[in-house]
């Protein structure tokens, strides 16, 4: 059956598919509790659609979340015949991602549109958990995002900084309000792409400014890839393909542009010391002894991830943090003063200077539990298992909700307040003691084998920003205090971007 293409409103999808699915899927597949085993509790569900409605409501994770607190931690649902089951506790979260850790490490297969560099089957984050994934964790922790190649690069973060300082000091100057969301995804931006293929995204040059819009339009495609994969497979069955035109067309324009810049590196291999991330994995695509055989789509998909994982969620926590803090006057004053001291006035903070500051990092510790940028992450399960009592079946979708677990009131005392505190070391605990208790309770990069690879470097770009905004200026908004509503579904976002002037504290001259 020749494929239909579907590219409009998610609303009339969402009526679309439960049309169709009423005349056709029904017919096919119906959803059959298997007789003798016991389900996680399931809320009420709609004919056919099964609760693929809550899924449609923007903040889902907040319903998923009241649903868990009348159910229980562990809940059963389904869209049409696919089976959800979705983890809202820390010690569920245990249960699957430490006891049960190798069933669940792979995430529902997204290979839906199958050329493609995101979802498709070169991917590394939709890759099942397997040797090529394997393989690609290595290089990412050992060669590409590790303490030795971060320490490398700290050059180029340095530099994308003072481009970054520079921008808030001339606007300090002109009294003018800082878009925090869009000046962060420029300085995160930048910096990954010089360190993927040492180019910046900035003025005319084109591909990495190409690369840059086309990170922001994959990003606004999140909720379409996710509801892609997660009932792509079924409705391709019945001749629908979700939103394929779009992705190609996007993928293509990626393909395009990496593809250029993977040739030039190839006509000008650099020395060891200037490799890029691209000339290492060439290096090793073309390395015949290498434990699994990558290929130039690997390459390419992998780079697509890293632009799209390494540069919005850095973008959103700091600009979280910073409108905590501005509403928190006296946790800023604090937190200037730890800056103040270990520091000081006459030259500007760096990225060695972040471990000597352990109240900044309790600042970003606290705004990603609060205000986790991805606060639902899946997985699937490899086979039937026994979680909490309740049987997750083969081939399960299986949704952790972060952003429950990390308010969990059983969890976290006065969870929905923003408190640092929390994460300094009381003089009675030891550190061991603090991340025992904190556990699977804290799980902003996510845990177990899929953990984000990249935290040490988000760690890196937001501790050098806050700490920039917080050591060279004084902030004000509008109004006085800062709306902190919230939107979004796979990426949790500020409703009212935060815009805020600054007023210099620091002689812009200061060294280095
Ligand atoms: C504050 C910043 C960041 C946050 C909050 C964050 C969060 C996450 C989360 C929640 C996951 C899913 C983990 C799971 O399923 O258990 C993830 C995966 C991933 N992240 Fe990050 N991330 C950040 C920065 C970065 C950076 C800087 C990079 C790289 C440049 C990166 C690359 C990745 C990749 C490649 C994966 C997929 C891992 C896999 O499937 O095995 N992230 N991240």
């Amino acid at each position: 059956m020749a494929a239909i293409t579907i590219d409009f409103q998610l609303f009339f999808i969402l009526i679309l598919l439960w049309l169709l699915s009423r005349f056709c899927l029904s017919a096919f597949f119906s959803f059959k509790k298997p007789k003798d085993i016991k389900l996680p509790p399931s809320p009420p569900s709609l004919p056919v659609i099964g609760h693929l409605h809550l899924f449609r409501s923007a903040l889902c994770h907040k319903s998923l979340k009241n649903l868990s607190s009348k159910y229980g931690p562990l809940l059963h649902l389904r869209a049409f015949n696919i089976p959800i089951v979705v983890v809202s506790s820390g010690s569920m979260v245990n249960e699957v991602l430490r006891n049960h850790g190798l069933n669940f490490a792979s995430r529902q297969s997204g290979s839906v549109f199958e050329e493609s560099l995101f979802c498709g089957v070169s991917g590394f984050t939709s890759a099942p958990y397997g040797e090529y994934w394997r393989f690609m964790k290595k290089l990412l922790v050992t060669k590409l995002l590790g303490a030795h190649s971060l320490d490398r690069t700290r050059l180029i973060r340095e530099e994308e900084v003072k481009t970054f300082r520079a921008i808030l000091f001339d606007k300090a100057v002109k009294k003018e309000a800082v878009e925090v969301e869009k000046e962060m995804m420029k300085l995160t931006n930048n910096s990954i792409c010089m360190m993927i293929m040492g180019k910046r995204c900035s003025g005319e040059n084109g591909e990495a400014e190409r690369i840059r819009e086309l990170v922001t339009k994959t990003i606004g495609l999140m909720k379409k890839i996710v509801i892609a994969i997660t009932v792509g497979k079924l409705l391709k069955k019945v001749g629908i393909s979700l939103f394929e035109k779009e992705f190609m067309q996007v993928s293509r324009s990626f393909d395009e542009i990496i593809e250029k810049i993977l040739v030039e590196h190839e006509e000008n291999p650099k020395k060891d010391e200037d490799k890029d991330m691209m000339d290492v994995l060439l290096e090793v695509c073309a390395d015949e002894n290498a434990e699994f055989k990558i290929t130039r789509n690997h390459i390419k998909s992998l780079l697509v991830e890293l632009f799209l994982g390494g540069t919005d969620t850095s973008a959103q926590v700091t600009q979280w943090a910073m409108a905590e803090l501005i509403n928190h006057p006296e946790i800023l004053k604090k937190l200037r003063q730890e800056i103040d001291s270990v520091v000081g006035k006459t030259r500007f903070i760096q990225e060695t200077d972040l471990p000597n500051l352990p109240y900044l990092q309790a600042v970003i510790k606290e705004a990603l539990r609060v205000h986790t940028p991805s606060p639902i992450l899946a997985r699937n399960s490899m086979e039937g298992c026994n979680i909490g009592g309740f049987y997750i079946a083969k081939n399960t979708t299986v949704i952790i909700n972060t952003y429950a677990v990390m308010r969990d009131p059983n969890s976290w005392e006065e969870p929905d307040k923003f408190q640092p505190e929390r994460f300094m070391v009381a003089p009675q605990n030891g550190k061991e003691e603090m991340r025992e208790q904190q556990g699977f309770n804290y799980i902003p990069f996510g845990s177990g084998r899929r953990a984000c690879p990249g935290s040490n470097l988000g760690y890196i770009f937001t501790g050098l920003a806050i700490g920039t905004m917080v050591q060279g200026f004084n902030w004000s908004v509008d109004g006085g205090k800062v709306n902190t509503e919230e939107t979004g579904d796979t990426m949790l976002r500020m409703a009212h971007p935060l815009m805020c002037t600054p007023v210099a504290r620091i002689d812009p001259s200061a060294n280095p």
